[in-house]
């Protein structure tokens, strides 16, 4: 028997619920979170609570009901009432006109049209029918007459409202729009994937239909998807806007998630300038998209045009270029970096993929090969997305020509014939040649000049190799032998560029001890861990004498990185390079006590609230680096404070003092400008 619930625990679950919709509403929908996540969770516990007790509390629009449910036997199929349609495409700015024309000719109008501009997710279709405000059902587009129901998976979607957030909503009502995954969700997935072995998914649209195909919803409720509205389709018992964008407008108040670059365009001309402005920011996007939907913003008009056998003839897809292409793999070289990792690069028969020509791929290393199981002759699937290296993320195995052969790692460095070492669980193999190798050399001096660190002006990569390859070179400080006359021998180099670049040397040899440390290639020794070790030790001779344990007592070095140093001094060869380049005149100033480099020094620092770009210890790390002491309460004493919201006594003891007070933009464009990296 059902125990009876009381009214006041009725009421109260009521409450509960409201409060949890709004808060997710304003979380998942809008951005902009209200609740703190402990009270968030405070309340989500009580309900919890109350439902364990009183089970018949449990509806299936409980803010509760989000954490995925018994896996299925199979998915059942539904039948779309209203068809799903699919989108003519345009390829470029002609076929958008004729688009534009092909409408005014229809409506017999030479006016311009008004149409929503709104970018194209790719994920997957769905369809979600909401009857009295409450989920019933969610459905694939699957052939767009008849697709799955997976009800299950999307409940387990925060973004998805249960019960819509309004009393006045048509008694049915089905909404229709894409299930995506977020580009940082999908990379976090993947890398856990990899982590424990696992293949990954391809790109985001494979990861979303992947996990919206589960038949275990609890694995859906794990996965970072999130849903976009972008229309309706059947409505029965009330009345929607007649402009497409206030119905968008009306599904956001009702709980929807609409894409925020949604704009509407007055006319043709003002939808190709949003083409181009938004595939300038394709890459910055959070989500994929792979192109623009312009739809005739009038319903009406929409009426008017009505459908061409799938598609309407209100709307196109404007596509960007793609981001993925097939093409052949034609050979596999591999190239040998600064640390002798040696790389195998695909070399790929041309191909646009992402805006630009690509013709080499990384294949990272001999794991990443086996997990792609690609042979040389294999047709592959490139993928470049943004400004990111071209990848190949996966071989069409039905493509596989008889011929396609498996690629060798070779036993031998193929420049200089060294063998080539697999370290133990490492997936890097590399060339034992050291500087021996004239790869490593040309990379470890190219490393040496580069910006970040002895930063030499007019020394590019051409003229290093060139260098390297005519014998005028072999070795860091044998830059600081390099004389005028063979220099100006040297291809695309006349008399004033080659003495510019003996004034750049010149001018290098004054530099910091940070600098200088990164300089040298230490492996695992970064910007960062450089000027840690510069900090700790003071000079390069206490560092030089570091053993393993006296390294890793330094911030950020643990076992591995203190080897590596300690390991790089040992061997003479280094020492003498060393040696070598202090003899040339390389030269910095004493670290720490520098007052350049310590510009807080003797000042003291107060943070109070919320950080929300940096993390409290990262602020105070970054404060302390430039000199300053940080402490926990404010006084007279107190040089500066920073407030975040939710700042308190301190914020106003501050004031009262008349402190200089910052927030945190101000605080890091003040690091910024102080030359900490953030
Ligand atoms: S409207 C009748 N709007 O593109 C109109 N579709 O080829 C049908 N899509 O499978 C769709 N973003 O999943 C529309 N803002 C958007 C869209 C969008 C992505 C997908 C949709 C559909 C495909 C159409």
């Amino acid at each position: 028997m059902t125990k009876s619930i009381p009214q006041e625990k009725q009421q109260r679950a009521e409450k509960l619920h409201e409060i949890l919709n709004h808060a997710n509403y304003q979380y998942y929908v809008l951005d902009t979170p209200d609740l703190p996540d402990a009270e968030y969770d405070r309340c989500l516990r009580e309900l919890q609570a109350l439902e364990s007790e009183y089970p018949a509390l449990i509806t299936s629009d409980s803010p509760t009901q989000r954490v995925g449910a018994e896996p299925l036997a199979a998915f059942t199929q539904i039948r779309h009432e209203m068809p799903m349609l699919s989108l003519d495409n345009a390829f470029n700015d002609e076929e958008m006109e004729d688009f534009d024309r092909r409408i005014r000719d229809r409506l017999n109008s030479s006016e311009p049209v008004e149409y929503a501009c709104e970018p194209k997710l790719d994920g997957i279709a769905v369809s979600l029918l909401y009857r009295n405000g409450i989920l019933e059902r969610a459905a694939t587009r699957g052939d767009g007459t008849v697709g799955e129901d997976i009800t299950q998976n999307v409940r387990t979607i925060y973004s998805v409202p249960l019960k819509l957030l309004a009393e006045d909503v048509p008694a049915l009502l089905e909404v229709r729009g894409e299930i995506y995954m977020p580009k940082a969700g999908f990379n976090a997935l993947n890398e856990r994937a990899r982590e424990v072995g696992e293949k990954g998914f391809v790109n985001p649209r494979n990861a979303a239909a992947g996990s919206l195909r589960q038949l275990d919803s609890r694995i859906t409720a794990q996965r970072p998807l999130e849903l976009c509205v972008y229309s309706v389709g059947v409505v029965e018992g009330g009345e929607l806007p007649e402009r497409h964008s206030a119905v968008l407008e009306l599904l956001n108040r009702w709980g929807f998630r609409i894409n925020s670059e949604m704009a509407v365009a007055k006319n043709i001309g003002e939808c190709l300038e949003y083409y181009r402005s938004l595939g300038e920011k394709r890459a910055q996007l959070p989500y994929d998209i792979d192109g623009i939907v312009f739809k005739v913003n009038s319903i009406p008009l929409q009426r008017r045009l009505g459908f061409v056998a799938r598609a309407p003839r209100w709307a196109t897809a404007y596509k960007f270029p793609a981001q993925e292409e097939m093409t052949r793999l034609l050979d596999v070289e591999f190239q040998v970096g600064r640390t002798g990792a040696v790389t195998p690069v695909a070399r790929l028969e041309p191909v646009f993929v992402g805006g630009v020509t690509v013709s080499n791929a990384t294949l990272h290393n001999r794991d990443e090969i086996a997990r792609l199981g690609v042979k040389v002759g294999d047709t592959v699937i490139i993928r470049r997305a943004g400004d990111v290296i071209p990848q190949v993320v996966s071989v069409v195995e039905s493509r596989r020509p008889d011929d396609a052969r498996d690629i060798e790692f070779p036993a031998h460095c193929p420049v200089c014939d060294s063998p080539v070492e697999a370290t133990p669980g490492e997936a890097v193999a590399r060339c034992s040649g050291g500087l021996i190798c004239s790869a490593q050399r040309k990379q470890a001096i190219k490393h040496f000049a580069s910006r970040k660190a002895l930063d030499i002006d007019g020394l590019g990569d051409k003229i290093v190799d060139q260098l390297v390859d005519e014998g005028l070179l072999n070795s860091v400080s044998g830059l600081y032998h390099l004389s005028l006359e063979p220099l100006m021998a040297l291809e695309r180099m006349g008399e004033k560029s080659a003495q510019n670049l003996l004034d750049a040397l010149e001018k290098s040899k004054s530099t910091t001890l940070p600098k200088f440390l990164y300089a040298l290639g230490i492996r695992e020794v970064g910007e960062a861990t450089a000027r840690n070790l510069a900090r700790h030790f003071g000079d390069l001779d206490h560092l030089m004498q570091a053993d393993s344990e006296a390294l890793q007592q330094v911030e950020d070095v643990g076992p591995v990185v203190a080897h590596y140093v300690a390991e790089f001094f040992e061997q003479p060869h280094n020492l003498e390079e060393i040696e070598a380049l202090k003899q040339a005149g390389i030269h910095w100033k004493a670290e720490v006590q520098e007052e350049g480099s310590q510009p807080l020094a003797g000042q003291t620092w107060v943070l109070t609230g919320k950080l929300e770009t940096l993390s409290r210890s990262e602020a105070k790390d970054y404060l302390q680096r430039l000199g300053a002491k940080v402490a926990g309460s404010v006084s007279a004493n107190t040089h500066t404070v920073v407030a975040g919201p939710g700042a308190g006594s301190k914020l106003n003891k501050a004031r009262e003092l008349e402190l200089p007070i910052l927030d945190e933009e101000a605080l890091m464009e003040m690091l910024r400008e102080q030359g900490i990296e953030i």
